[in-house]
């Protein structure tokens, strides 16, 4: 599809068939969304789930790191997705929930690849003090479900940014009454 000609209507729809494939391919340019939380804070993380049908948009950390202290506290967050071939930005506001040693957080470590897992094994928690780098190494004989926790969002609203030579296209939507209420703004 043109972008450049999608529709209003069209958008939603374009924006989760990019996060879903962002979600799924490791080399799509949705797969590592900037995660920006109150502090102000932010941080790249893997988009590990992508579901138009319940709004949300997953990914996993681990539960010693100071984000998960902050989230806790507030569960207000912005997700920053950039498709440089595209040429599309998708920021998406919403509000998290912490899974951690639950049937969602037992879910997504089924889910989740040995490569993935060892990240959790380090008897460091992220941002601890070490004297050189290799002291942060994970111990293959720690529990890493244990540090495990998902973070899950329920997007509210969505703001799209395509960029045009002939003049950039900007819309923002909100979730009401079960849809997606859109409106173009200027860029
Ligand atoms: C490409 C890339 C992907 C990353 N993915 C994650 C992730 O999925 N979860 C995570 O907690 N940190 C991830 N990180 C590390 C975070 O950016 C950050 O450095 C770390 O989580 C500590 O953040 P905090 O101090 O805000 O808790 C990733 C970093 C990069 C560069």
């Amino acid at each position: 599809m043109n972008l450049k000609d999608a529709s209003l209507n069209e958008i939603p729809g374009l924006a989760w068939s990019m996060l879903a494939d962002g979600a799924a391919r490791g080399r799509a340019p949705f797969h590592t969304p900037v995660l920006a939380s109150a502090g102000p804070d932010a941080r790249t993380v893997v988009l590990r789930v992508a579901d138009r049908a319940t709004r949300t948009v997953v990914c996993h950390t681990d539960q010693r790191s100071p984000k998960v202290a902050a989230l806790a506290k507030h569960d207000a967050v912005v997700w920053v997705f950039y498709d440089p071939d595209a040429k599309v930005q998708v920021r998406l506001l919403g509000q998290v929930t912490l899974h951690h040693g639950d049937e969602i957080a037992a879910a997504r470590w089924d889910a989740s690849r040995p490569g993935s897992r060892r990240c959790y094994q380090n008897p460091l928690a992220p941002g601890a003090d070490v004297d050189m780098p290799e002291s942060a190494l994970p111990n293959p004989d720690r529990d890493g479900y244990l540090n495990f926790t998902v973070v899950r969002c329920t997007v509210d609203v969505m703001d799209w940014l395509y960029l045009h030579a002939l003049g950039h296209r900007r819309a923002r939507f909100t979730w009401h009454d079960g849809d997606w209420r859109g409106t173009w703004i200027a860029p």
